[in-house]
């Protein structure tokens, strides 16, 4: 049962491929968590068409709040506010979750929370265990591959990020040219572990002190190493190509990541973002911190892809502060974590 102090958020998340409606309490309970996936539509297109994913939003939004409130077992006079992923994000995408957030915060007179999606992939670590700080979070998605350090709630330093692809961008290039179906990083992720890393492929480890990614020279190597074997007729298996490739990626992410955590001291080490639902670098993150002091969280798969329990974790700390959004709040796919 909830008590009158209890806080009861409702997020709203839009901003790619993933209809998602979620009901936290306190920042850190998932009551309600809804994900409605477009996944089937796009694929056989190769990624994500943005008017297509536009057009599912606005046919799946008032379904979805419906069944997330159903589930939550709440009505709008139970909430302390409605939050909703601002940006970045697809745009169209975006003012759909928006549009519903403003209008539902409208009608009930409710607080306004926009939120950062990143920030939200970040505090999907919170629905697993409280925060310590000061912390380094490691954040791989689609569009998104950077190290932030946190001296506080709310509070996000950009120390390194990539220079070229994000991390799962190079995962779906690679897959596409296996012709795996799209999303590829699962799909590699599963051959990778049929095969072998046979294959000698870059690690882009950059200037020494260089906290930043870059993955477009691996994702080229990838490509040439195919189409050379190709035209020469000889065959790669599959799975070796996959292995190798993960092999790279990892030792890169892992390695910046250690050094981070160790330069800034921190207290705890956040997995954040669709990436980290990759069993290779779960696997190894493990390895590498277990004997360490840093308390390492990586949350459950379902929390690591897109989802709307993370954006309502990441809004309880804005509505504690009260950084409020007025009804100018707007779609915004360039948005800064660190404004
Ligand atoms: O965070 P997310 O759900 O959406 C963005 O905010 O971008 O991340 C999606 C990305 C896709 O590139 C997808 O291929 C990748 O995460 N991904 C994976 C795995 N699961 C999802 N990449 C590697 N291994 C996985 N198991
Ligand atoms: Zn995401």
């Amino acid at each position: 049962m909830e008590t009158k102090q209890d806080e009861l958020i409702l997020a709203i998340e839009t901003s790619c491929d993933e209809t998602a409606v979620a009901v936290v309490k306190n920042g850190t309970e998932i009551i309600a968590n809804v994900v409605s996936s477009q996944i089937e539509s796009h694929k056989r297109f190769g990624g994500v068409v943005p008017e297509v994913a536009s057009r599912h939003h606005v046919e799946q939004m008032t379904a979805i709040i419906e069944t997330a409130m159903d589930e939550a077992e709440v009505s709008f006079t139970d909430l302390a506010a409605i939050a909703v992923t601002e940006g970045p994000g697809l745009v169209g995408a975006l003012l759909i979750g928006v549009s519903a957030a403003k209008a539902i915060a409208f009608a009930h007179d409710l607080p306004l929370i926009g939120v950062h999606h990143i920030a939200g992939h970040i505090y999907a670590n919170r629905l697993v265990r409280e925060l310590q700080f000061p912390l380094v979070s490691l954040v791989v998605s689609g569009g998104h591959t950077e190290l932030v350090y946190m001296e506080g709630h709310g509070s996000y330093e950009v120390i390194g990020e990539t220079r070229d692809d994000a991390v799962g961008e190079a995962y779906d290039k690679v897959a596409r040219t296996l012709d795996l179906p799209y999303p590829g990083g699962p799909q590699i992720d599963r051959l990778a572990h049929k095969g072998e890393p046979t294959l000698d492929l870059p690690r882009a480890w950059l200037e020494p002190d260089s906290f930043d990614f870059s993955f477009s020279g691996l994702k080229s190597a990838v490509i040439n190493t195919l189409h050379n074997a190709r035209q020469r007729g000889e065959q790669i298996k599959p799975e070796d190509l996959a292995a190798s490739f993960q092999a790279s990626v990892i030792d890169v992410l892992v390695g910046k990541t250690k050094r981070a955590v160790e330069e800034y001291q921190a207290k705890q080490l956040l997995v954040a973002g669709g990436v980290a639902a990759n069993k290779g670098l779960r696997e190894q993150l493990e390895k590498t911190f277990a004997d360490n002091d840093v308390d390492l969280i990586i949350p459950p798969l379902s929390l690591c892809t897109d989802n709307a329990a993370m954006i309502a974790a990441a809004a309880s700390i804005e509505l504690a502060k009260g950084n409020y959004a007025d009804f100018r709040l707007n779609g915004n796919p360039g948005l800064d974590l660190e404004r």
